[in-house]
């Protein structure tokens, strides 16, 4: 791995400095492109995607619910992410319930080839910060022919199961995607919140080409699954991947501490060492940080041509 790359360090901070130029005057940021695309690509079954999406909660109203205080930033958000090179979109139907998918259809559709957008269902929301489980699969069947409509779209690219119910075998959830799959309704499925053995029972039912679980730098329960995603050529997508910032300021992190000192001696933020800590901690690993704010949805992305060093991922552990 490139230990000090003078010209993507370069890169990277002449990217941010335009950008906060563009910010403090007031202009719209579109002066400094910082694509997705120096992260690498990874397959998705039998697509190909950059390897910094973006996670697409965020773009509905407080608690994930209802609408955005302002619609028109959150489509020119997701506008300004296609302008960046990212070209994988994560949201699910419970996002709102429906505002985030709704959103993305106003600004991007109609959508230009090599966008890969996947949604989920399996949640419910009965309100704000509230969620609840329901994959019955008569539940998922109709969640997805809503998510068709909503997002405008004849076939989903990758559908994922949200969670596990627990009140459903899993194996008659990840059944009925796979009979909306033999439909032509889904492209590809994904599984979100598994443990191995639950990865390893819906990959005996359907091809699974996708996991989104928790991680980051002070989460690592889900590294089995990870290496798990390894063997197997399925990419792993994690969720909350900034979320060490708040857990760290609680209870204070050796791993947490050892990143920001990375980031003050490179000269990047630590939102932007933490992207290129899970770049690096695996080939598998497509991030979709999550955000309102377009300042750092172009911090993010700039991440993706940050690389850190052998010893660096050493130090971080
Ligand atoms: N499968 C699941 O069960 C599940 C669960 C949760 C999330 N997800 C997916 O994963 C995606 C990412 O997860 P997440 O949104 O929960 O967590 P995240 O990406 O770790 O963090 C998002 C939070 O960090 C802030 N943030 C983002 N970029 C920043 C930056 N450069 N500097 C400072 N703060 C920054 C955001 O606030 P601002 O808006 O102010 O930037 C937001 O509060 C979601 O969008 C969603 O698509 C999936």
């Amino acid at each position: 791995m490139n230990t000090h790359d003078p010209s993507r360090r370069e890169f990277v901070q002449h990217a941010s400095t335009l950008l906060a130029g563009a910010a403090l005057a007031g202009l719209p940021a579109r002066a400094a492109p910082a694509p997705a695309t120096p992260g690498g690509r990874m397959a998705l079954g039998d697509l190909r995607v950059a390897r910094m999406g973006f996670g697409a909660m965020r773009i509905t109203g407080a608690g994930i619910w209802g609408e955005p205080a302002d619609a028109a930033s959150a489509r020119a958000l997701l506008r300004r992410a296609l302008e960046l090179g990212v070209d994988f979109i994560d949201t699910a139907d419970s996002y709102g319930p429906a505002v985030s998918e709704r959103l993305i259809a106003e600004a991007l559709h109609p959508y230009p080839a090599g966008l890969v957008i996947a949604t989920k269902g399996g949640l419910v929301r009965p309100g704000p910060d509230q969620w609840a489980q329901d994959a019955r699969p008569e539940r998922l069947r109709a969640a997805c022919e809503a998510s068709l409509k909503r997002l405008k779209l004849e076939r989903i690219d990758l559908y994922q199961l949200h969670s596990p119910d627990a009140n459903v075998p899993y194996a008659d959830s990840v059944g009925e995607l796979a009979r909306l799959q033999q439909a032509g309704k889904i492209r590809h499925i994904g599984v979100s919140n598994v443990d191995v053995a639950q990865l390893a029972q819906a990959r005996a039912i359907v091809e699974v080409v996708s996991v989104q679980n928790r991680y980051n730098v002070a989460t690592r329960q889900s590294d089995p699954v990870l290496e798990a995603c390894e063997q197997h050529g399925i990419a792993f997508i994690p969720w909350g991947p900034l979320a060490q910032r708040q857990r760290a300021a609680e209870q204070p992190d050796p791993r947490v501490a050892a990143l920001r000192a990375i980031a003050g001696e490179r000269g990047i933020t630590e939102s932007q060492a933490t992207l290129a800590w899970l770049l690096a901690r695996s080939q598998a690993m497509l991030p979709i940080p999550g955000t309102s704010r377009i300042v750092h949805l172009e911090e993010n992305v700039a991440a993706a041509a940050i690389r850190l060093s052998d010893a660096e991922m050493t130090r971080v552990g």
